[in-house]
């Protein structure tokens, strides 16, 4: 076993991942363990060593400290603008809402973002670009939380069991680190009880059992709305307006209606809209064949690959659009660029 471990050795530091300093720190802990009976020296510099690597590991460890969560804006602005394509409502909102919480020092209850559109178009993209903007680890960070209904709550008989989970797991990760983000992915297949459990962690409170959640994010996610949204989007088409002007208010009123009224959406019965607990509603629009075009070419350059117009094009072609007669907008948004490139190049 001695032997084995010594193997360990062959590491180098600087490409190690936290995992491996890890099993390094234990290996010469081991070590150290094993020659203990013959010599003295050997033991005290292989101890000094495995307190280096642990000092090592700690400082690749991921902690709630501004070394691995910090803002940056003009990232998160450049990638709105630059990344996000035909979302110019959801860019604006999204911009405004988080540079207003997160450069807020003292902010009164958590951000609840809700993120509605036809799929395909772009909202968990936007999550993601929050998360990497914010946490140094991104996605990966211990301190961002992805739930989703189907795979976390499968089951509407054990929604008693999921909601005391919901609300410990919210719980104990915001006492663990008040900027934490929760993200709750097809929000409208959530079960309605499971909503109004997490409720009160979205209000006005100082602090709910010692615990305060006003530096937490928690992000919805939904195709709710989105044939409001998709309805306004070809009116101004068939205007012949341009797709830039379309404001804000004249998808609000619908869309919270729509998400209201919608008694299958898990927000229907819930006060999440009356209370006010949601701070934003962010429409995504359906998008067109310029937008998958340039999601393809998007796609091609994060591959390292010359973006080739002849390609995207191609790809853009061969996608569903829809209503039937017009074909305006993508069925499948930009979602299946990815594996489609593949076929391509
Ligand atoms: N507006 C957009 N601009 C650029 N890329 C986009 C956009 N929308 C989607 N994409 C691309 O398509 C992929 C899938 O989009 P995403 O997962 O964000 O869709 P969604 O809105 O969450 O859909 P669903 O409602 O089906 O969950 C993204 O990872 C991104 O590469
Ligand atoms: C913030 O984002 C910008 C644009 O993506 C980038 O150039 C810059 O290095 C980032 N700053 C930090 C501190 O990561
Ligand atoms: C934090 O949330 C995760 C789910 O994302 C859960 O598994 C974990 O137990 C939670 N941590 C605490 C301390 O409650
Ligand atoms: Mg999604």
């Amino acid at each position: 076993m001695c032997k084995q471990l010594e193997s360990d050795d062959s590491y180098t530091i600087t490409t190690m991942k936290v995992e491996r300093i890890y099993l390094l720190f234990y290996g010469i802990s081991l070590i150290s363990a094993c020659v203990n009976a013959f010599d003295p020296v050997t033991t005290t510099v292989a101890m000094g060593i495995g307190a280096t690597l642990g000092t090592i590991y700690k400082y690749f460890q991921e902690s709630c400290t501004p070394k691995w969560i910090v803002f940056n804006a003009t990232g998160l602005d450049v990638d709105l603008e630059k990344r996000l394509f035909g979302q110019h409502i959801a860019t604006r909102i999204i911009s405004k809402a988080v540079n207003g919480f997160l450069n807020n020092d003292n902010p009164k209850k958590p951000l609840v973002l809700s993120l509605h559109g036809w799929t395909g178009t772009g909202k968990n993209f936007v999550s993601k670009m929050i998360a990497e903007n914010f946490y140094k680890e991104g996605m990966d960070s211990s301190f961002v939380h992805v739930f989703t209904s189907e795979l976390h709550f499968p089951h509407a008989s054990q929604i008693e069991t999921y909601k005391s989970q919901l609300q410990q797991w919210i719980k104990g990760n915001v006492t663990n680190c008040p900027q934490s983000m929760f993200i709750f992915d097809e929000m409208d297949k959530m079960h309605p009880g499971l909503i109004d459990s997490i409720k009160p962690y979205l209000d006005y409170y100082d602090k709910l059992d010692g615990v305060s959640y006003r530096k937490a994010i928690f992000i919805f996610l939904s195709n709710a709305g989105g044939e409001s949204i998709t309805q306004t989007a070809l009116e101004f088409w068939k205007a012949g307006r341009n797709r830039e002007e379309i404001e804000l208010a004249d998808l609000e009123n619908k869309l919270t209606l729509s998400v209201f009224n919608n008694k299958k959406s898990g927000l229907w019965h819930t006060s999440l809209i009356d209370k006010n607990l949601v701070d934003f509603f962010v429409p995504f629009l359906p998008l067109e064949y310029k937008h998958v075009v340039q999601c393809a070419l998007a796609e091609m350059e994060a591959r390292d690959l010359e973006p080739d117009m002849s390609v995207a094009d191609q790809v853009a072609r061969d996608l569903m659009y829809f209503p039937k007669s017009e074909r305006v907008f993508s069925v499948t948004g930009c979602k299946t660029i990815v594996s489609k490139l593949d076929y391509y190049v």
